[in-house]
């Protein structure tokens, strides 16, 4: 059934998905992320209205009806696309982001030789979240995601400061089973916190949070000062 158009006007930017990391030309540095969950909340942010700016990274899911897909690699061509979708009234930043990528990824195909193997120098890669929460064209509403084991909610609060996010969704991986959904999985078992408290969501799929989230973020916007 058709959602109230409560986005109607917003413009929300959304990364999702992975970053892949070059060591050479064949070789690259990654994780596990599917994009499912950023890609949902996508979907549910442009069925409320929004014109929405997916930034993803390689994933091999469909790209949602209604939104403007960047397709980037790296965590700085997600930085730069991001930069690049400002200004946005909602920013909702669910990649998982290499920490780290080469120091100096290599023009040619690095080869097996009697020196042994290469030592992979990394350096940090920019933080995609923390720059747009601290930005002269910060969106209205910033919202991040956090994969937390321990102290999940002071950790989540910890991140609302130094991050300049208004809301962190946590989720929590401590619980473990065989289909905890944090990295390609279905589900999610999440936290939602704000400077004025948190509440705790039961498991649901990862289609129900972005939903109930982006109801969320539309009652936030109407009320935000
Ligand atoms: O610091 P941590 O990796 O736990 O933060 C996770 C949140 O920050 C997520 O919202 C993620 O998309 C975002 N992030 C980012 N750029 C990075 C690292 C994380 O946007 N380089």
């Amino acid at each position: 059934s058709p959602v109230a158009q409560s986005l109607s006007g917003r413009h929300a930017v959304v990364t999702s998905g992975p970053t892949h990391e070059p060591i050479d030309p064949v070789r690259y540095i990654a994780n596990r992320s599917s994009g499912r969950q950023g890609h949902a909340i996508a979907a549910a942010l442009a069925r409320r209205g929004a014109r929405v700016t997916l930034v993803s990274g390689p994933v091999t899911i469909a790209t949602p009806a209604g939104v403007d897909l960047v397709a980037v690699e790296t965590a700085r061509e997600m930085l730069a696309a991001v930069e690049d979708a400002l200004p946005a009234d909602i920013a909702v930043f669910v990649a998982a982001v290499a920490d780290w990528r080469s120091a100096d990824a290599a023009d040619s195909k690095m080869k097996k030789g009697p020196g042994g193997p290469p030592a992979l120098a990394l350096v940090e890669n920019p933080d995609i979240l923390a720059t747009t929460g601290h930005h002269r064209a910060r969106p209205r509403l910033v919202v991040g995601f956090a994969a937390e084991t321990n102290d999940l909610l002071a950790n989540a609060v910890a991140k609302l400061d130094r991050k300049g996010a208004d809301m962190i969704v946590a989720n929590d991986v401590s619980k473990g089973g065989a289909d905890q959904g944090v990295m390609g999985g279905a589900t999610n078992t999440v936290h939602l916190v704000t400077r004025s408290g948190s509440e705790a969501w039961p498991q649901m799929t990862k289609e129900a949070v972005a939903e109930k989230l982006a109801d969320r973020l539309a009652v936030l916007l109407e009320t935000a000062p």
